[in-house]
C-alpha cells in the first residue's frame, strides 16, 4: 500500500483506513443514479402515502370489494326479485320442478334430516328439529314468498338450524325446493301464523303461550315483620 495513495483526488475512489484480515475498503461513492431511485422512492411513498391514506384519493381494495359483492347481490336479486306468489305455485304443479326440488330435499343431511321425509318434521314419533312444513301453520310466514325467502336467507335465529340455503344450493336448487314444499299444499288454502311467530305482535316480547301460569304474584307486603 502506497500512503500517497489516500489522499487523491476526489473524483477517485479512497481506501479506508481501516483494515481487517490484511482487507481495506474503498470509500465508494453511489452512483447517481442508483441515488435517483431511492429519492424518487422516498418521494412516491410520501405522496402515495399522502393521497391514499390521508385525503382518500383512489378507491381503497375495500370499497372495491364491497362494491364487488354489492354487484353480485344486486344481480342474484335481480334473478330472483322477479317471482311472485302465483309464479311459485304454477311451480308447484310443474312435474320436473318438484322432481328436482325433491331430491334436493331428500338429500342425506340436507332438509330431510330436520324436517323428515314426509315434511311433518318429526320421525318415528320422535320430533326432528326443524318445523312441519306440511301443515298450515308456519312460523316465518304461509305465503310462497315468505316460505322462499326463509329457504334462500335463513330463519333469524340460526343456532335453530334453519341456515340461509341459497350460498349452499344456488338460486335454482332453492327455489325447486320450494317448488317440493309448496306441491304439498294447495294455492288459497288457509294459513295460520304459529303461536311463536316473530310476524305476530312485532317486537321481540314472545307471545305467553295459552294456559301459562301468570308471573308469580307480588308476595304480600307486610310479610317480613311478622317473621319475628
Ligand atoms: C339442521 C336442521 C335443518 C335443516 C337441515 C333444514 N332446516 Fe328448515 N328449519 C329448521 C328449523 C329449526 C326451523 C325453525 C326455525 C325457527 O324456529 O325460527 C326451520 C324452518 C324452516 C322453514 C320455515 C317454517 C315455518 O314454519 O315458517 C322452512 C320453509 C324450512 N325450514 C325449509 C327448509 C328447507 C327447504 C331445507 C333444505 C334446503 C331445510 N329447511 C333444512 C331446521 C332445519
Amino acid at each position: 500500500m502506497d500512503s500517497s495513495h489516500t489522499p487523491s483526488s476526489s473524483s477517485e475512489p479512497q481506501l479506508r483506513e481501516h483494515v481487517y484480515d490484511g482487507i481495506q475498503e474503498y470509500d465508494q461513492k453511489l452512483p447517481n443514479w442508483w441515488l435517483f431511485t431511492l429519492y424518487i422512492t422516498i418521494v412516491w411513498f410520501v405522496v402515495a402515502w399522502l393521497a391514499y391514506y390521508q385525503f382518500g384519493i383512489g378507491t381503497s381494495d375495500e370499497a372495491r370489494m364491497d362494491s364487488f359483492i354489492a354487484e353480485q347481490q344486486a344481480a342474484r336479486e335481480k334473478q330472483m326479485g322477479g317471482v311472485t306468489d302465483a309464479q311459485l305455485w304454477e311451480m308447484s304443479r310443474d312435474p320436473k320442478m318438484v322432481e328436482a326440488g325433491k331430491a334436493t330435499f331428500m338429500t342425506p343431511g340436507m332438509c330431510v334430516t330436520c324436517h323428515a321425509p314426509d315434511l311433518s318434521g318429526t320421525l318415528g314419533g320422535a320430533k326432528l328439529p326443524g318445523l312441519p312444513l306440511n301443515d298450515q301453520e308456519w312460523k316465518h310466514g304461509g305465503t310462497p314468498l315468505e316460505m322462499l325467502t326463509i329457504i334462500r336467507k335463513g330463519a333469524p335465529d340460526v343456532t335453530k338450524g334453519m341456515i340461509a340455503w341459497e350460498p349452499v344450493l344456488g338460486v335454482k336448487r332453492v327455489t325447486e325446493v320450494a317448488a317440493f314444499i309448496l306441491s304439498h299444499h294447495k294455492e288459497g288454502e288457509p294459513v295460520k301464523l304459529a303461536a311463536d311467530s316473530p310476524k305476530l305482535g312485532g317486537a321481540a316480547a314472545p307471545a305467553p303461550a295459552p294456559g301459562t301460569a301468570p308471573a308469580p304474584a307480588p308476595a304480600p307486603a307486610p310479610a317480613a315483620p311478622q317473621a319475628k
